[in-house]
């Protein structure tokens, strides 16, 4: 059976509902992940499930280390991953609220350790990244956010910025002009790293404010964490939908 991994992002560093039945502790070529791997039953199944920003919530978007959590979650057992990602919302479909899953991303970010494939190689590999998002586990998410009645767009572009500061109302426009609908600052390396370990991967975006310049006044923390609380138990049960599935 194919055992998911969930990783759980800003809002989600506890999976409420998970049975746990053991806390793995591990260590990796590329140093500690961002915490425990929580393997345990949700929704009927066992799954592994481990906090992107550490539990609690400190680890910065552009400092995790996220070489240390796929190769982890990889050897734990996981077959496929389901990332959850609070965003900000580019495209007018994208308002607070919105769900998205991606079908495609462009990468921003910069100095982060994106790659297994470097030091003393036996030979260097190219994976093909032309579709960074699984089909099959993409469907399963649609499906689940379409039984739950969410609003939802089932295709978007995820721009992933470095962090962790937001962007100029600028970056935003020239992002748009790149064909960004969303933007985030987690997607990436991530995505990439569950190429390079052959590890179906789909995201599962929550738009938690509208980006810079496309809403009046500034993007308050607050005006996020409202958004995010609202959001979670939708998050929850399309989880658990995509599992039992
Ligand atoms: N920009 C980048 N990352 C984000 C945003 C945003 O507006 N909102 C949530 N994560």
């Amino acid at each position: 059976m194919t055992v998911h991994a969930l990783i759980g992002g800003t809002g989600l560093a506890n999976l409420e509902g998970l049975a746990i039945r053991q806390r793995l502790t591990l260590d990796t070529p590329y140093g500690a992940p961002s915490a425990d791997i929580l393997r345990g039953e949700y929704a009927g199944r066992e799954v592994l499930f481990l906090a992107r920003h550490g539990q609690p919530h400190r680890i910065a978007p552009h400092q995790v280390n996220y070489r240390a959590n796929l190769w982890a979650l990889k050897h734990a057992g996981a077959r496929a991953i389901v990332a959850v990602n609070a965003v900000g919302g580019i495209h007018a479909a994208m308002g607070a609220g919105h769900f998205c899953v991606p079908h495609q991303l462009i990468d921003y970010t910069a100095g982060r350790a994106h790659t297994f494939f470097e030091g003393e190689l036996d030979q260097v590999t190219h994976v093909d990244f032309s579709h960074p998002y699984d089909a099959a586990l993409r469907e399963r998410l649609i499906a689940a956010l379409r039984a739950e009645g969410a609003a939802f767009s089932s295709h978007g572009v995820y721009g992933c910025t470095q962090g962790p500061r937001l962007e100029t109302a600028a970056e935003i426009v020239r992002m748009e002009r790149d064909g960004c609908d969303l933007v985030g600052m987690t997607a990436m390396p991530e995505a990439a790293l569950a190429r390079e370990l052959a590890l179906p991967y789909a995201c599962l975006a929550l738009v938690v404010n509208p980006a810079a310049g496309k809403a009046p006044g500034l993007i308050t923390m607050a005006e996020i964490e409202r958004v995010l609380e609202q959001g979670m138990g939708t998050v929850k049960a399309v989880l658990a939908r995509v599992l039992s599935d």
